[in-house]
């Protein structure tokens, strides 16, 4: 949206009042029901956003709808809002919507228009991270596995045609059409969408693809909606992330300098709104290591310090909830780096979705700069215990694998070659007495469990 002049902006209203006539009856229950058009643009002259033409900053929260359970939603966005917040920051986790392909799934926990439409109800604005990549430590990033079944060569996140032939028909025929109906400027929750995720942090940097999902989400929903970049606070990160007309961000976590990070956004957002899209109020955790924390009060005053620059930001998790089954991802760091279930991320709610001594201490700091809604704030959920649980041994792995699909190959045979998605597959061969040649094949067995 970075250059488009004045006129244009203009146009884009006028375009976007359209629906809304038709619509009138449907707006009539939102609460901006009063304004006479739903507008949320970028106001590059006096450094702010503007929502219905009024001065707006957004304090906003990421809750993951796949980590929630659905009867749990409205509760946390509820508490969420209680704390000041006024917008919810989500992923969509494409791999979800498509565990195989060409099956969609939008029903239950995965039902994106439920989610968002409760945000709406509990009066939130969402900003939506579109993907089709979106790390948050999910199993490969949120894509679906059956991508490299497709073509094991594929490169991911770049121009690979054999990989944008998915994304295409992914974004042009199934996301965007579901996306646009919830789109602030249709009567629904959405102010900006996110493309791609922290892309200046991946090795590539393929301008071709970025710029080719931008035109995608924009031949998809049209050029109302503000669109915009997520990436570290350092140079070389947004010299790859930023993607030309659309609104580059940064993301950074307490303790940080933020006069300074915020530097580093304006040598590539010279004017518009300061935005942190992803401050952490906590840290991820890894198998092995210990349960990572940060001191509220340490999290409170970077957060006091964003906001007196008037700054919007977005508190990476609010609620983390959990990676239920095999859906926790992993990192790279000096060596392999697993996450557990718990994606807790010492978030202001637990993972049990209960205000934490976090909660209050930032909802003191909020209350600074935002109404807090009248009311009480819901309490801790009621716990169960559910006594002993006791678990007897079945049988061996090799047991088990008896049970359970074979398949017989000369070389052992990757998941996604034999279209599992995740979970166990045992390899098991038979090798001769003498090797006679390392470059032999030996046959392989892989005994693995689809359900
Ligand atoms: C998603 O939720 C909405 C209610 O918000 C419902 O109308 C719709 O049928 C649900 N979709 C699916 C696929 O279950
Ligand atoms: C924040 O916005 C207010 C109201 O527009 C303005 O008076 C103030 O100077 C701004 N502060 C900063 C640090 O930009
Ligand atoms: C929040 O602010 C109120 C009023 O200043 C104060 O009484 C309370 O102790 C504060 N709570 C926390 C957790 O800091």
């Amino acid at each position: 949206m970075g250059g488009r002049p004045p006129s244009s902006r203009v146009m884009a209203l006028l375009v976007a009042l359209l629906p809304l006539v038709a619509l009138a009856g449907v707006t009539a229950k939102h609460p901006d029901k009063g304004s006479q058009e739903r507008s949320f643009v970028i106001d590059y002259d006096n450094n702010q956003f503007l929502k219905d033409g009024r001065p707006f900053r957004y304090v906003s929260g990421s809750i993951h709808y796949f980590r929630v359970l659905p009867s749990e939603w409205r509760d946390r966005l509820r508490k969420m809002r209680m704390a000041g917040f006024n917008a919810l920051q989500t992923y969509v986790e494409w791999a979800s919507h498509e565990p195989e392909y060409g099956m969609y799934d939008f029903s239950g926990m995965r039902n994106l228009t439920h989610f968002l439409t409760i945000a709406q109800e509990e009066d939130l604005v969402v900003i939506l991270r579109l993907g089709p990549y979106m790390d948050a430590e999910r199993d490969m990033g949120g894509f679906p596995y059956w991508l490299l079944n497709k073509n094991p060569d594929m490169r991911l996140r770049s121009s690979d045609p054999t990989y944008l032939k998915y994304v295409d028909i992914w974004f042009r025929d199934v996301l965007l059409p579901i996306v646009k109906p919830l789109l602030y400027e249709n009567g629904g929750p959405i102010i900006m969408l996110q493309v791609e995720n922290e892309y200046g942090s991946y090795p590539d940097c393929d301008f071709a693809y970025t710029s080719h999902l931008r035109d995608l989400v924009v031949a998809g929903v049209g050029k109302g909606p503000v669109l915009f970049t997520t990436d570290g606070d350092g140079k070389n990160y947004l010299k790859c992330g930023k993607i030309p007309e659309v609104y580059a961000t940064v993301d950074f976590g307490s303790g940080t300098n933020a006069i300074k990070a915020f530097e580093i956004m304006r040598l590539f957002e010279p004017r518009g709104p300061l935005v942190n899209s992803e401050y952490y109020p906590g840290w991820l955790d890894h198998w092995g290591v210990p349960h990572n924390t940060v001191k509220a009060e340490v999290v409170a005053k970077t957060l006091d310090v964003m906001l007196a620059l008037n700054a919007s930001v977005n508190m990476y998790m609010f609620h983390g909830g959990t990676s239920f089954g095999f859906t926790a991802g992993s990192n790279l760091g000096n060596r392999f780096q697993a996450c557990p279930t718990s994606y807790d991320y010492d978030a202001p709610l637990s993972e049990a979705g209960d205000p934490t001594e976090k909660y209050w201490v930032l909802r003191n700091v909020t209350g600074k700069y935002l109404p807090l809604p009248p009311g009480e704030v819901p309490p801790a959920s009621p716990k169960f215990g559910y006594g002993k649980v006791s678990l007897a041994p079945t049988g061996s792995v090799f047991q088990m694998a008896d049970l359970l699909q074979k398949v017989t190959n000369k070389w052992p045979l990757t998941f996604e070659e034999l279209l599992v998605p995740n979970g166990i597959v045992v390899y098991q061969t038979v090798l001769p007495f003498r090797i006679v040649s390392s470059s032999l094949p030996v046959v392989y067995e892989c005994v693995y469990n689809t359900g």
